[in-house]
């Protein structure tokens, strides 16, 4: 099998874990913990970082550090992972969701901004929603597959507003925006190290920001919100930090970030190359504001591509090439239904196209020269015969 993203782990991480044994520290106090936070750190270009259990985890350590509480709104997009929108769900506040542009496939500042006016009064820093009057607590947005979302102009509307940006940064370490990466911008930003992500731990997450207090909060509400070493405790905190264990496997990861991203890029760029004749083959989103740090490659069946896309994914599987679909957005799933929302005509136009392909930074040319010939023996086949054409007409089905 080629697998879709497997994880890398040919630098020091087993002489690392070695380390934890021989030392004893396994648990969340650690060496390893410390230096792999400094690492983060200075990826995401802020003056700390707070490492947690998981990506999710630490979205939500953010919007509880950040106030957000019970029957609150955070505006987000809903093409993302579902871990966003339960974030919102764990401190009680649910998701106002808002459309992505079909440039980045990121928040739509524009959409965004016309959900405010319609859809909320109030004075800035205390917008409610017009029917519900629920408050609107903050924006969250989301760096989708590594490429950073339009940071200054939201950065601009949420000042507008009041209103923390909140930056779902789990797939983007590595990217940049207008030339600063783009995982430290925002209020606060929560990075995964969970084990498809570019740099893994196994499982893993991290916070970063600029603010120095907001960290310090979020260190202690992830730590049990403890005072003392004697079960003095000030909140209702979480047993959310990351073990020396996987801070182990991740310093042997960070101090590979570059190489990886530049494996990353340089295999989402060979797909683009490789389809770039085929109308039917469209690459991922180039924004002209940033580098995607491309998390995941792949390719997007054009809207009057005559293919099935379960067809084509169930097809490379025969072929042992580990294809995927990509999000399903989250107003599609059935927790979420009933979310407030915007029109999310552009996320559900591109959700049922997109087309996930192997991408490990591991990847050899030969094994992608074999995902490119079995994607293109499928797809550039133009013959009305082919037994993956769609046999219901020339639109691509939604169906998953
Ligand atoms: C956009 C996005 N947000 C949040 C998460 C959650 O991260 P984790 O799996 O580390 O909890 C993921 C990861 O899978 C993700 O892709």
């Amino acid at each position: 099998m080629i697998p879709l993203a497997e994880p890398n782990l040919s630098g020091n991480e087993a002489r690392y874990l070695q380390e934890c044994v021989a030392t004893n520290f396994v648990s969340s106090v650690g060496p390893f913990v410390d230096r792999f936070e400094t690492l983060v750190a200075q990826a995401a270009g802020t003056p700390g970082a707070v490492a947690t259990a998981s990506g999710t985890t630490a979205l939500h350590v953010a919007l509880a550090v950040l106030g957000i509480e019970r029957d609150d709104l955070v505006i987000m997009p809903s093409f993302t992972f579902i871990a966003t929108a339960n974030a919102a769900s764990y401190v009680g506040a649910s998701p106002y969701f808002v459309d992505i542009d079909s440039e980045s496939w990121t928040l739509d500042p524009d959409a965004l901004n016309d959900a405010i006016r319609n859809d909320f009064d109030g004075r800035a820093g205390e917008l409610r929603h017009r029917q519900s009057r629920r408050r609107l607590r903050a924006i969250l947005v989301v760096h989708t597959l590594g490429h950073s979302a339009d940071m200054d102009r939201l950065d601009a509307i949420a000042k507008n507003y009041n209103l923390p940006l909140v930056v779902d940064a789990a797939c983007a370490l590595g990217a940049t925006y207008r030339g600063r990466i783009a995982s430290g911008l925002g209020t606060v930003a929560a990075l995964s190290f969970n084990g498809n992500k570019t740099v893994t731990c196994g499982g893993g997450g991290a916070l970063v920001s600029g603010d120095t207090a907001l960290l310090a909060t979020a260190r202690h509400l992830a730590t049990t919100a403890r005072t003392s070493p004697n079960y003095d405790h000030d909140r209702v905190g979480f047993n959310y930090r990351m073990t020396n264990l996987e801070a182990a496997v991740g310093v042997a990861q960070m101090e590979r970030l570059a190489d990886f991203v530049g494996a990353k890029r340089r295999i989402a760029a060979r797909y683009d190359e490789a389809f770039r004749d085929n109308a039917w083959l469209k690459p991922f989103p180039h924004a002209s504001w940033g580098e995607s740090a491309c998390w995941y490659a792949g390719t997007v069946l054009a809207e009057d591509a005559p293919v099935d896309l379960d067809a084509i994914v169930a097809h490379l599987h025969t072929r042992r090439i580990g294809a995927r679909r990509f999000w399903k957005p989250v107003h599609l799933q059935r927790p979420y239904a009933d979310c407030l929302r915007a029109s999310l005509a552009v996320s559900e136009g591109i959700w049922g196209r997109i087309l996930t392909l192997p991408c490990s930074t591991n990847l050899s040319a030969a094994d992608q020269q074999a995902v490119i010939d079995s994607v293109l023996a499928i797809v550039g086949v133009q013959s009305a015969s082919h037994p993956l054409l769609h046999p219901s007409g020339n639109k691509v089905r939604n169906s998953a």
